[in-house]
């Protein structure tokens, strides 16, 4: 009986739907955000695009408009983010993903209040989840409120020793602190564990260059103009989905754009001297657009700068 009503119930439904969207006006699709307009992505950055797009207002559900605001958040449009992600959250209220997403999304978007509101949220569904509670207090370290991020960045350390945000942030109040010994003793380990990290070089650095250590100084700083960030497994999968836009490019402009583009922050050939895949340096140029923004480097610009960079390596 109870069976019976329920496929009832899933048949109406679909009927439904379909006839929603017949006429083109499914309640949830219409709240979705309209496309941005594509200035500086290739095509196939844009029929990424118009595939997830098709697909939210299709299915209409908190998987896909929630996928959905993480290809727009992987490519910095913030707004079109925001958009899915509420959307997303309102169908599934409970949904880590989408609170995680949508408050990493309002840090880096400067909005502190919101992005705190998240945190706090996604604390109550994970309550003794390390990465939360450092986020949260780079969150209030960035918002200059100290004491809230000691707090909160201890209360991340406490929970797992090393967790690299909570360890940055905890480096960055001892050297307001001028606790240089500090500094050293709570990176030391983090070194240990993630011996590219690079701005954990550059407080040890600039701690050991306080201490007088010249040479270790130099080491670190050094080190510290190359290396890798943080980055979460969750803010892994999100930022993947713009690497494969990249991965088939024109060289011929590479060494041009290397000149013009990567020397305003890297100025030692060093930095390209890798024996990593193609994949890898996609990656790495998706992460300096995400420093430095579109309109730094255009998804053709990046393409090249992949292609060349992984093509040099094989023909040296
Ligand atoms: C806004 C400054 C800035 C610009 C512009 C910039 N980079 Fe970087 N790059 C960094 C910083 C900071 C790091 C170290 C932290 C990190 O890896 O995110 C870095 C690290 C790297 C690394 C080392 C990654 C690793 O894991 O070893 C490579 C390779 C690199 N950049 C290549 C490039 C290329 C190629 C360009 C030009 C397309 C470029 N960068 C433009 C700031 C920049």
């Amino acid at each position: 009986m109870v069976a019976k009503r329920l496929v009832r119930t899933v048949v109406v439904k679909r009927v439904a739907i379909s006839l929603l969207l017949l006429s083109g006006c499914h309640p949830v699709a219409e709240r979705l955000p309209g496309l941005p307009t594509f200035t500086y992505q290739n095509d196939d950055s844009v029929s990424r695009f118009h595939e997830a797009d098709a697909l939210a207002r299709l299915d209409a559900d908190a998987e896909s408009i929630g996928r959905l605001g993480m290809l727009y958040h992987a490519y910095q449009f913030h707004a079109e983010g925001r958009a899915s992600y509420a959307l997303a959250r309102e169908l599934a209220p409970n949904e880590y993903r989408w609170i995680y997403y949508a408050a990493m999304l309002e840090k880096t978007a400067f909005e502190y209040e919101a992005a705190e509101s998240l945190f706090q949220r996604a604390l109550e569904i994970r309550p003794d989840d390390p990465e939360l509670w450092a986020e949260l207090g780079d969150l209030y370290l960035m918002w200059a409120r100290r004491e809230e991020a000691r707090t909160h960045l201890d209360r991340g350390l406490a929970l797992e020793p090393v967790q690299p945000v909570a360890a940055l942030g905890v480096a960055r109040l001892l050297t307001l602190e001028q606790d240089w010994d500090g500094v050293i003793a709570l990176i030391t380990p983090l070194l240990e564990r993630h011996p590219r990290l690079s701005k954990a070089h550059k407080f040890v650095g600039a701690a050991y260059g306080v201490l007088g250590d010249a040479e270790l100084e130099a080491f670190h700083m050094e080190e510290g103009e190359y290396g890798s960030a943080v980055a979460s497994d969750l803010m892994d999968e999100l930022n993947e989905l713009a690497v494969p836009a990249i991965i088939q490019g024109d060289p011929a402009p590479g060494p041009d754009l290397l000149q013009v583009k990567c020397a305003r922050c890297h100025s030692h050939d060093r930095i390209y001297d890798h024996d990593q895949d193609r994949r890898w340096w996609a990656r790495t140029v998706r992460r300096m657009q995400r420093e430095a923004g579109w309109q730094w480097l255009t998804d053709d610009e990046a393409a090249s700068v992949v292609a060349y960079l992984d093509e040099r390596k094989r023909t040296d």
